[in-house]
């Protein structure tokens, strides 16, 4: 085990709750956690405010060199991503359109190469909760648990509709299926580091299981860890 604690992986498609999860565990176990989905999401930030071409792979990684992140946790566990020494706030990084960029940024290699290290860096010491889609696989293959959730496409598109409802817009439930059915091709189809469950990782499926079902059986994963 690492001198802060164990590092644990959550992957998986978009909207199957690994933030929710993850979290909620690591503020349990008092870890950090990172979603390093806000790391692609700050670069996709930037790339869109130089007015770089996200299909653009070298501009791209001239982008992700100049950025210098840092991490700042916060009373409910989770870091927050400082780029240049600044928190861009949930407006800015969670946005659709940013989750679109960031989808696409993410297919470059080299531009993926520069944020592993910086993931590599954040969860060197352990005692953080690391979710995103190529954690178990390709930033820490040596995770002390690896977890992959999943959930149906259409289970996934349905909890997005009723957040959007809540927060009090009129969501398109066929547009927020198809955007979902997009990014999940798009992140499991690019050749560098496709969506995929390590080999060792315990799959579990959240379409019927509560928050509170998904967290307790992560949570007896990683008990299987420490105990
Ligand atoms: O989890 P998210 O929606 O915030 O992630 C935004 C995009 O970033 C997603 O489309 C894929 C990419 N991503 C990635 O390629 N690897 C990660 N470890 C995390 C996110």
């Amino acid at each position: 085990m690492r001198e802060n604690g164990l590092v644990i992986s959550i992957d998986g498609t978009a909207g199957t709750g690994k933030s929710s999860v993850g979290k909620a565990v690591a503020f349990q176990l008092g870890y950090g956690f990172l979603s390093t989905g806000e790391m692609y999401r700050a670069l996709a930030y930037k790339v869109f405010e130089k007015n770089v071409a996200p299909e653009d792979a070298q501009a791209v990684l001239k982008v992700a060199n100049e950025m210098v992140f840092s991490f700042e946790r916060q009373p409910d566990a989770k870091l927050h991503v400082l780029v240049d020494g600044v928190y861009l706030g949930p407006d800015k990084l969670h946005s659709e359109e940013t989750g679109n960029v960031a989808s696409k940024v993410s297919t470059h290699a080299q531009a993926r190469a520069v944020l592993t290290a910086k993931m590599r860096e954040a969860g060197a010491r352990g005692g953080i909760i690391m979710e995103g889609r190529d954690i178990g696989t390709v930033v820490f293959p040596d995770a002390d648990v690896k977890i992959y959730l999943d959930a149906s496409a259409q289970e996934r598109a349905n909890r997005r509709f009723k957040q959007l409802k809540e927060a009090g817009q009129s969501p398109d439930y066929d547009k927020i299926l198809a955007s979902i059915q997009e990014r999940d091709y798009r992140d499991s189809h690019r050749a560098a580091s496709p969506l995929k469950p390590a080999a060792d990782a315990v799959i579990i499926d959240t379409s019927d299981l509560t928050l509170e079902e998904v967290i307790a059986k992560v949570r007896r994963e990683i008990d299987k860890k420490i105990h």
